[in-house]
């Protein structure tokens, strides 16, 4: 390998932009060696901010004749099993964005090809992974009894901010988040499985009911994103969230895919609990966080969010490190909160883009094992495909893989 780690990117899209492409320039041990897009212009406007070396029009090109080490994989879901596993071919290491798959059977494959070769994958995202130190802190608190017997918990969207037009996200991208191979919304939204298990561990089965709510979503035009990039000159200033929300949506698609799913996951430590992923309108009051999940268990009461990362309240006090005047224990918020801009990340806050990227590199650096891997992805992959396939068949899915965290 050359003195850097040499990324081909795969996707000179929203995320490649405002998060990957800013903290790989200034990673003293990455070089952007690649940039790729379909749409070429993109990958040529991302060159011009970001810097860069070659840049490729066709995946299958730049894999074959860029002089690469890892390829990020920031395309359109429906790209996800056949580019990663090309690049796994072509001995690249990989940052794979969500979802990994839409059926456990490219997960399996994915999965397996990695495990044959002696490649670093991380699976995005690692938010509301063991990658967070947060989340880290409070399963190691759950597994040490601050909770007791965990009974039930509930969870749903996420969202940290006053925020009101959620009912109508992703507001761009062509087709490709609303097709059938997409997985929509609920292969979309990997976060909130992986909240659960984040935080009480692998999971056993599920039950659940999915529909499409949304026949047709109305998006802004494709083209809005290239003028945007055209008129980008600040490498630290080209997040098209900052002004997507407030574009006029006058492209219609179909949506083909489940948007609305209703499931009841029955975990490994015997907690059950319900998760709803749906386009809701989600504002809650400023400060007050997401309430993205609550457990309940016989010693103690864990809630997310509520102007904090979490808090706990228990019998078990000798466990926790703090606790107010109350009895709860509040984990400190990291970043600015009143600053929080839904869906980016808090400023000051954990960055996943960045944390996964800076993590990629360490793992092929040092030779660490990446998190969360593809046993976390296919874990977390089955959890959403279950949900889909108990609601076609009208059966509880029985959970084939499981994690040891
Ligand atoms: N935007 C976000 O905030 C966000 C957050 C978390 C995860 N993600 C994930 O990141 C990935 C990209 O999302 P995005 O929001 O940046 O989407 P996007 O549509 O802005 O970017 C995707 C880019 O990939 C390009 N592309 C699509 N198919 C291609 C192909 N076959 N060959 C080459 N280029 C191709 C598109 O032209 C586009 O520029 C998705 O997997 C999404 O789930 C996005």
């Amino acid at each position: 390998m050359a003195d850097r780690v040499r990324i081909g990117i795969v996707g000179c899209g929203v995320v490649a932009s405002a998060y990957y492409l800013p903290y790989l320039m200034r990673d003293t041990r990455a070089e952007i060696a690649a940039l790729c897009d379909n749409r070429v212009a993109r990958a040529e406007e991302c060159k011009r901010l970001f810097g860069g070396g070659a840049v490729y029009d066709d995946y299958y090109d730049m894999l074959a004749r860029a002089e690469i080490d890892a390829v990020f994989i920031l395309t359109a879901p429906g790209t996800h099993v056949p580019f990663t596993l090309a690049a796994i071919d072509a001995g690249k290491h990989v940052l794979l964005q969500k979802p990994m798959a839409t059926s456990m059977d490219d997960a399996r494959k994915i999965a397996e090809a990695v495990k044959a070769s002696d490649l670093k994958v991380v699976v995005e995202p690692s938010s509301n992974s063991p990658l967070d130190p947060d989340i880290a802190e409070i399963r190691a608190l759950v597994r040490a009894g601050v909770l007791g017997k965990t009974l039930w918990f509930t969870s749903g969207i996420t969202g940290p901010t006053a925020y009101d037009k959620s009912l109508t996200v992703n507001p761009y991208g062509q087709a490709a988040f609303y097709a059938k191979d997409s997985g929509g919304f609920l292969f979309d939204m990997p976060y909130a499985p992986q909240g659960i298990v984040g935080y009480l561990g692998a999971c056993k089965s599920v039950l659940a009911v999915a529909n499409i709510a949304h026949r047709e979503h109305p998006i802004v035009a494709e083209d809005a994103y290239d003028d945007f990039l055209r008129s980008a000159t600040d490498p630290d200033d080209a997040n098209y969230w900052d002004v997507v929300l407030d574009l006029p949506r006058d492209v219609v698609v179909p949506n083909e895919a489940y948007d609305n799913v209703y499931s009841i996951y029955e975990m490994a430590d015997g907690s059950v609990g319900a998760l709803h992923i749906g386009r809701v309108l989600h504002p809650v009051l400023p400060g007050s966080g997401s309430g993205a999940l609550q457990a309940f268990g016989t010693d103690g009461n864990l809630i997310c969010g509520a102007g904090h990362q979490a808090s706990i309240i228990t019998n078990r006090r000798d466990l926790l490190p703090s606790v107010d005047d109350d009895g709860w224990y509040h984990q400190p918020v990291r970043g600015d909160l009143s600053k929080a801009k839904w869906p980016q990340p808090v400023p000051g806050g954990f960055n996943y883009y960045h944390a996964s990227s800076k993590h990629l590199i360490d793992c092929i650096v040092d030779d660490l094992d990446p998190i969360p891997d593809v046993d976390w992805g296919l874990h977390i992959t089955e959890m959403m495909a279950g949900a889909a396939i108990s609601s076609e068949t009208g059966r509880k899915y029985e959970m084939t893989t499981t994690l040891d965290y």
